[in-house]
């Protein structure tokens, strides 16, 4: 199959982010990155032009730290991240921003009280969302989605509301979703057709992905697509 992806310009946003409270104290979530950095490695190793947008983990990975940008908020991922939209010609939303960051972070650490307590927040931006709103034609879009209910239905939502031209439906199951070397997906393409894998380990399921992409209607004619052979 053709390389289609070698020198392609990509944006990958990886992990978490923390949305910080205080100076010791942050909202956050169980994505390592693994996954964003597994689809980072295999696309680098293919020839594409990549930089990873990443929240804070700790991975031992051989992708270039020179492409590696590291942020800590969501504010500052959709910062990063708005620098690229123009010129890229694909973005892959792996990162689990968290949809809220407090009002006000205090700058110093906040004292116990006798009583209950609230915190106050807002939404954060959505990244992908707002990609969605001015990607061209010829630019491709790959979202993730982790589901608990009503996967498919809040998936193909997802889909449709960001632009995505393809969306990784997954769980947080055992063996699946955050923290884990392995993942179970089903791909949902922009037509709407279902592709399901077994459980896999991620750098396989990067594979899986990226033949998606590669085989897109957007960089191949019809009569050299390839049919993936599921194992
Ligand atoms: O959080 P949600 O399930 O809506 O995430 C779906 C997709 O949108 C994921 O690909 C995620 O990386 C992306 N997203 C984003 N910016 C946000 C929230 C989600 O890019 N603030």
């Amino acid at each position: 199959m053709k390389n289609t992806l070698f020198k392609k310009k990509i944006l990958i946003t990886a992990g978490p982010t923390r949305e910080y409270i205080d100076p010791v104290r942050f909202i956050s979530n169980e994505s390592t990155g693994k996954m964003g950095y597994a689809i980072a490695e295999a696309l680098h190793q293919m020839g594409a032009d990549v930089i990873l947008v990443s929240g804070p983990v700790s991975i031992n990975s051989s992708f270039p730290k020179n492409k590696i940008i590291q942020v800590i908020s969501g504010n500052d991922m959709f910062t990063e991240c708005e620098k690229y939209f123009k010129t890229i010609d694909i973005a892959i939303f792996c990162a689990a921003v968290a949809d809220y960051t407090p009002i006000v972070t205090s700058k110093i650490k906040i004292k116990k009280i006798e009583n209950n307590t609230s915190l106050e927040l807002q939404k954060n931006r959505d990244i992908a969302y707002e990609f969605g709103k001015i990607k061209r034609n010829n630019q491709i879009a790959v979202g993730f989605a982790l589901e608990t209910n009503n996967i498919h239905e809040n998936a193909i939502g997802k889909l449709k509301k960001k632009n995505f031209d393809l969306i990784v439906l997954n769980s947080p199951n055992k063996n699946e979703g955050f923290g884990f070397d392995t993942n179970k997906i089903t791909i949902i393409d922009s037509e709407l057709s279902l592709h399901s894998f077994p459980l896999k380990l991620k750098k396989e399921i990067a594979n899986d992905i990226i033949f998606y992409i590669r085989n897109s209607n957007k960089l191949v004619t019809s009569e050299n697509k390839l049919e993936q052979i599921v194992v």
